[in-house]
């Protein structure tokens, strides 16, 4: 492996400004007004993987934003690796919040910031320097190795699902590798065996065909924000648990193994605290901050509107008020149910005075993935190589829509092996990914090509 080490090495400022290239598209998918910039982020790709001389690179349109895929093939007979990524990001805003503009990548203490250094771009192009670096050294792959980078992960993949459904073939393989996770802590290399899945919802309230003068209507007509306010303080209780009936019918107990294993990570509360500046934590009753974060299901609001919030004061009396809220679900909470528990439940608790309007804005299975399947053990083979330890299994919080369609469609093993940090900013002002993880990530992926080819007990 050392030929592929070197080349890394030497070519390390080429790869890092290239990842800056790749940063400065705004490719936020949420955004009509991005998606031009989403597209020239997809074509950018398409034009740096066909500098690679793949068999095969395709741009895919959707009903959305395209799909960028790619094959290399390996010699006859060995595996075939899927590598999954995303290039779309989040929104950058607000903008003010940012100490250098999110969309020109900046390194500064060894980290380089940009909206998606870490979530996901720098992740999954770690594995594209990884082929190259292999390809450079090696003039083969010692694998097939299948590359699909979709552009609308961060708005739930709503058009994957299908996509995956019509390209099997395309997507034939023997296992999945993702880099979309954490590592437990720098230095921990760390491969996620759970991922919890997500209902998202909007609610609107109306209580009126248009806005009012409060004095002259204020006591015949209900006030939509406070019924909104009212239905979701009804959907949890003062012990930090979701009040909808039904809502724990399918949550698994954590088992006293996996209790005992999580209690045994490394971990300080109050260094958490304090990173999130919160006075003091909170959540369910009877569970630690790490069965809270990662196998326990939530319920959070997103955002709030209704009514005037302009300076000064206007005495309306609103006829609409909505708000955005989400459940993360944990094995084996289905989207679809906990959607129809929701709604069911505010429906139930809505006052005839208003009329409620309840909408799935995504949903994503929770899922849990066997930690010792070929390919897991491959990756932890890889990572002790490149980081001089075994790594830690952990589950974490965040969803990944397609993981759960991976091994329902594909029915193939799937790898989360991670290099962000928690403390990078994903979703947050000052995103940056760290170069010494961008780095380790392309020299742990090569590695993983190798250990996953050759297979346990091979000699490298
Ligand atoms: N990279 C994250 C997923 C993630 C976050 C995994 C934290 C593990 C820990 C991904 O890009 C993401 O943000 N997913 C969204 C999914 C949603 C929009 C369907 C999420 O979790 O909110
Ligand atoms: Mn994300």
């Amino acid at each position: 492996m050392s030929a592929i080490g070197s080349y890394i090495e030497q070519h390390r400022q080429r790869f890092v400004e290239e990842l800056a290239d790749l940063l400065r598209f705004p490719s936020i998918s949420t955004d009509p007004a991005h998606a031009s910039d989403v597209r020239r982020c997809a074509e950018w790709l398409l034009e740096h993987l066909s500098s690679l001389a793949p068999q095969r690179v395709e741009l895919f349109p959707t009903a959305g934003h395209p799909i960028v895929y790619a094959v290399w093939e390996g010699p006859a007979g060995t595996p075939t690796v899927l590598i999954y990524g995303h290039y779309d990001v989040q929104p950058a805003d607000p903008l003010e919040l940012w100490d250098s503009p999110p969309f020109e990548p900046t390194v500064r203490d060894g980290r380089i910031y940009a909206r998606g250094a870490t979530d996901n771009k720098g992740q999954f192009f770690a594995h594209v320097k990884a082929i190259e670096a292999v390809l450079r050294t090696h003039k083969q792959l010692p694998l097939t190795l299948k590359l699909l980078l979709e552009g609308e992960e961060e708005i739930g993949s709503p058009n994957l699902r299908p996509f995956i459904e019509q390209h099997r073939d395309l997507l034939a393989c023997d296992a999945v590798l993702i880099s979309d996770t954490a590592l437990y802590r720098d230095d921990l290399p760390t491969l996620c065996y759970g991922l919890r899945g997500l209902c998202y919802l909007e609610v609107t309230v109306r209580t009126a065909a248009t806005d009012l003068h409060s004095g002259v209507f204020g006591g015949v007509v209900d006030n939509p924000i406070l019924v909104l306010a009212h239905l979701l303080d009804r959907l949890r209780d003062g012990y930090g648990r979701v009040t909808v009936p039904g809502f724990y019918d399918c949550v698994a107990d954590p088992s006293a193994e996996e209790r005992q294993r999580l209690a045994e990570l490394p971990f300080d509360a109050e260094e958490l605290r304090r990173h999130i500046g919160a006075p003091l934590l909170f959540g369910e009753v009877g569970y630690s901050v790490l069965e809270r974060r990662w196998l326990r299901p939530t319920f959070d609001v997103h955002g709030i509107v209704g009514g005037f919030t302009g300076s000064g004061a206007k005495t309306v009396l609103p006829a609409t008020a909505s708000a955005k809220l989400s459940f993360r679900l944990v094995p084996y909470q289905r989207a679809d149910d906990i959607a129809a528990a929701v709604t069911a439940t505010l429906r139930a608790l809505s006052p005839p005075t208003a009329s409620v309007e309840i909408r799935l804005l995504h949903g994503a299975d929770p899922v849990l993935i066997s930690p010792d399947t070929p390919p897991m053990r491959a990756a932890a083979r890889a990572l002790e190589r490149v980081f001089g330890r075994p790594p830690v299994f952990v589950r974490e919080g965040g969803t990944i829509p397609v993981v759960g369609w991976f091994t329902e469609l594909l029915h193939v093993p799937v790898v989360l092996m991670g290099f962000g940090l928690e403390t990078e900013g994903a979703h947050a002002p000052n995103e940056h990914f760290h170069l010494k993880n961008f780095i380790r990530a392309t020299l742990t992926s090569a590695t993983f090509f190798h250990e996953y080819a050759h297979g346990e007990g091979a000699i490298s």
